[in-house]
């Protein structure tokens, strides 16, 4: 069985029911925005932060929980599917989940526009049942991936990245937003506050190393149904460009910021800066760290009553270091 049908293996029923209710979460009256929802919706992703919401509201209610789960998850969903929309717009992607992304089918102006309808959509979820504690949660998440991708665009316009400012990039880009789905999954079946901020902290360390496992895809020739090497295109340092600078010679790094800030668009000097990351131990240091992540993720899970939901979300974390998509 592929892992990410074993991690879905307890949660099958709720995941089923959360497609529906992700569908009509997004219905519109304007007709053009109708059929770029449609489109989004058949073109679905590996849907990993509502299993996280699913897997852990069943870690810790140990069993039951309510329509509150159910909207934690459209929310993640929605808000996920937002910024995805939004950062294809900033990257300049013209590639998603193995297709078309929107601003490439309906260009910019329309995929600005149909991130905010999703942001929207999914902040009025809980506004309308209140769910305000859920509400918070996600909206710092909002916050702070906007900041993310902010500081990340002025960082490649400087270059002056450094190793600790790249992980204040990933903390706030995209670990935050899985931070938000493991606090909600707890807070949405009612857990204590230490709790709601253990898993919170979980959600931090995994999608931290959730990113660090994106930007190696980006030195990868793997087919991930998205583009490769565009990182260096947009002039995106990342871990293992970040540390080959600090590790090469005064030379080889004026030749590599060069290379960045002039050659950026040029594919076989991009080629060249990938295999110079790779000759120099960039990635096996980049691997390093992001295995540091995941065992600090393991150890809080492993403080958990032994359940299914427990083995899931190990299987889980697994599947976020060593996956192919
Ligand atoms: C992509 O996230 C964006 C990042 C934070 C790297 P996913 O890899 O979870 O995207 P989908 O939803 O499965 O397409
Ligand atoms: C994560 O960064 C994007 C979000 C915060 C939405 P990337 O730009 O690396 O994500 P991909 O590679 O386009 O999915
Ligand atoms: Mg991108
Ligand atoms: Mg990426």
């Amino acid at each position: 069985m592929k892992p990410i049908q074993q991690i879905k293996q307890p949660i099958l029923k709720e995941m089923e029911l959360f497609e529906e209710k992700f569908k009509e979460s997004m219905v519109s009256s304007a007709p053009l925005l109708n059929r770029i929802t449609y489109y989004i919706v058949r073109r679905k992703g590996k849907q990993m932060r509502p299993m996280f919401v699913f897997l852990i509201a069943k870690l810790v209610s140990e069993g039951g929980f309510d329509e509150r789960t159910y909207r934690g998850a459209s929310i993640v969903e929605l808000i996920h599917t937002a910024t995805l929309v939004h950062d294809d717009v900033v990257d300049d992607s013209n590639r998603r989940r193995g297709f078309f992304s929107i601003n490439a089918l309906w260009k910019n102006k329309i995929a600005v526009l149909v991130g905010d309808y999703l942001l929207s959509k999914g902040l009025l979820l809980s506004i309308d049942h209140e769910d305000f504690d859920l509400l918070k949660l996600i909206s710092i998440a909002v916050r702070e991936m906007s900041e993310g991708e902010l500081l990340q665009i002025e960082k490649a316009r400087k270059l002056d990245i450094t190793e600790a400012i790249y992980f204040e990039i990933i903390r706030k880009k995209t670990a935050t937003l899985i931070a938000a789905c493991c606090s909600i999954g707890a807070a949405s079946v009612g857990a204590d506050e230490e709790t709601v901020q253990e898993m919170r902290e979980f959600g931090e360390l995994i999608g931290t190393a959730f990113q660090i496992k994106d930007d190696l895809f980006d030195y990868s020739d793997d087919k991930i149904g998205k583009p490769t090497g565009i990182d260096i295109k947009e002039k995106k340092m990342t871990l293992p460009l970040i540390y080959t600078l600090n590790h090469c010679s005064r030379k080889e790094r004026a030749w590599l910021i060069n290379s960045i800030k002039k050659h950026n668009k040029d594919k076989k000097r991009v080629k060249e800066i990938i295999a110079f990351v790779k000759e120099n131990g960039g990635i096996e240091y980049t691997q390093q760290k992001m295995h540091e992540y995941k065992d600090k993720a393991v150890a809080i899970l492993e403080k958990y009553p032994d359940s299914e939901y427990k083995k899931s979300l190990f299987t889980m974390i697994d599947y976020v270091v060593e996956r192919k998509i």
